[in-house]
């Protein structure tokens, strides 16, 4: 049966579920089974806890021979073959479920389709009976958080992922490092998180507001032991955190901590406005590659992610053009022009990454004056930066402005909070298409995903970043897990309300979706 047909309020939509007669009702002392399969002990005790908020009632783990007998059993018994890291089936019966998967990965999507089956609120923990079978339709499930422009806290982090992981949503893209604040401890250099992760007051140009400044100093960085902990967070979320190092544009507040690793002889400040900046690291020297693979280097200790993203956008080039070391670099490496300077730049550190086994991600400018053999691309500019590198054999992650800028506004800017500019409301994110249409099949499979980007230049503090999260994280939810034929706009806005639901009851802030 197709998935919509169900009358359940699950987001995204499962591959195929089936209504069975009858329904389970969770007794008031309920048991969790554990097994058999390995490492799936942190599964129980994530969906323990979170069946335990839902309904009041603590279920018992169980393991060993006993776990076949628990009213909630999770097993991997499926093999990975037929269904992928991810996929599992999920069997309600009036005498329990049963969540079967490869392994741990697939369970935990199991256990968050479940937890989505319960009702919220006072109502009796009653579940219907059915069959689904479920995986998604892409590995790479994004969104991204900008922490530059605001810093927020770590607990508004963790909150984030919980956000993520409620949609299934599995790659938390989190970018550490802009013009205006730098977010990350690196131990070789103590001048980033005592100089370049503070601003004096943030200035504002915007049509709104008018001009002017806060007079408000504003910073704030994530210590090692804090990214460890959001890294296992995620971690136990199945969520990827995927770290990104701007370079070589938006790195004024590096370059006004540490001024030898610019191009002029100016001493900066940290920016204090938003904008694209000319103030970028200087690649004819060599003490900026060392910066830059010493940071890399700590970043690789705290990130187990494969992928590691290294900005590559909105880099001018004015002082490129102006300085003799970068000059003299064009020449000795005979490059035509600065944009081939920052293409034998990105190819540098690619071969940083590679030789420590991590794979390069970057905006799709990093496809001007040619492609670092083994870069993926992230579209931003719409789609043409996707199809191009797609069709030259590249993995993509898509990511067009139109379609999923978080920052754009959701509805008329008149009733809306203050925002960037844009207009994404929520039907738009949904009927987003993330592979373009311009692709052969075969290209079409370097399609990794599709990812929500934050940037947060009015997203002052953390209750804006959930405003404009929610919903539209669900929307993009079901373009990325769901099968393009399932999608359903209707379905879909009917389904929403278990899920608006499930926000309040975890006090996140929403827009309220209108008409
Ligand atoms: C971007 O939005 N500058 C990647």
């Amino acid at each position: 049966m197709p998935a919509g047909d169900c009358e359940l309020n699950l987001i995204p939509l499962p591959v195929s579920c089936e209504r069975r007669a009858g329904s389970f009702r969770l007794p008031a002392e309920p048991t969790i089974g554990c097994g058999p399969g390995e490492g799936l002990e942190p599964v129980a005790a994530y969906l323990a806890a979170r069946l335990h908020a839902a309904t009041g009632r603590r279920p018992r783990v169980l393991g060993g021979a006993a776990a076949r007998r628990a009213h909630v059993r999770l097993a991997s018994e499926l093999p990975e073959k037929a269904a992928g890291r991810e996929g599992y089936r999920l069997s309600v019966t009036p005498k329990g479920a049963e969540l079967r998967a490869a392994g741990a990965e697939g369970l935990f999507r199991a256990a968050t389709t479940l937890l989505q089956l319960m009702p919220g609120d006072d109502a009796p923990a009653v579940i219907p009976c059915l069959e689904i079978g479920d995986r998604p339709r892409f590995a790479w499930r994004g969104l991204m958080l900008d922490v530059g422009r605001y810093y927020y806290p770590k607990a508004d982090i963790l909150k984030f992922l919980d956000m993520m992981a409620l949609h299934k949503l599995n790659v938390f893209h989190w970018h550490l490092t802009e013009d205006q604040g730098w977010r990350l401890e690196i131990k070789a250099y103590p001048r980033l998180t005592e100089v370049a992760a503070w601003r004096r007051h943030t200035r504002f140009g915007h049509e709104r507001l008018g001009a002017g400044f806060d007079g408000v100093p504003h910073g704030g960085f994530y210590t090692r032991e804090d990214v460890r902990e959001i890294v296992a967070y995620a971690a136990e979320r199945f969520i990827t955190v995927v770290p990104e190092i701007e370079m070589p544009g938006h790195a004024q507040a590096a370059i006004a901590a540490y001024p030898e690793l610019g191009c002029t002889a100016e001493q900066l400040g940290v920016s204090c406005q938003w904008g694209v900046h000319k103030h970028v690291f200087n690649p004819g020297k060599e003490e900026v590659f060392t910066f830059l693979e010493t940071v890399l280097a700590e970043t690789l200790e705290l990130f187990p992610s494969e992928f590691i993203h290294i900005g590559g956008d909105e880099c001018p080039k004015d002082e490129w053009k102006a300085n003799k070391l970068c000059q003299k670099r064009i020449r000795t490496q005979r490059l035509k022009d600065e944009d081939e300077l920052q293409s034998w730049f990105v190819r540098r550190i690619e071969r940083f990454l590679r030789r420590h086994g991590r794979r390069l991600i970057g905006w799709d400018e990093i496809l001007e004056g040619g492609l670092a053999p083994g870069a993926t691309v992230m579209s931003w500019r719409g789609e043409e930066g996707g199809v191009a590198a797609a069709r030259a054999g590249h993995d993509v992650v898509m990511t067009p402005n139109k379609d999923v800028y978080f920052d754009y506004y959701q509805g008329d800017p008149q009733h809306e909070p203050l925002a960037i500019g844009g207009m994404l409301p929520l039907e738009k994110v949904y009927a987003y298409e993330p592979v373009p249409k311009e692709l052969t099949a075969a290209e079409a499979r370097h399609v990794l995903g599709a990812q929500g980007n934050l940037w947060t230049e009015y997203m002052p503090n953390f209750r804006q970043v959930e405003y404009m999260t929610l919903p539209r994280a669900a929307a993009l939810a079901e373009v990325a897990w769901s099968p393009r034929e399932a999608r359903n706009l209707e379905g879909f806005k009917a389904r929403l309300a278990g899920m608006l639901g499930r926000y309040r009851a975890m006090g996140w802030t929403y827009r309220p979706p209108k008409g």
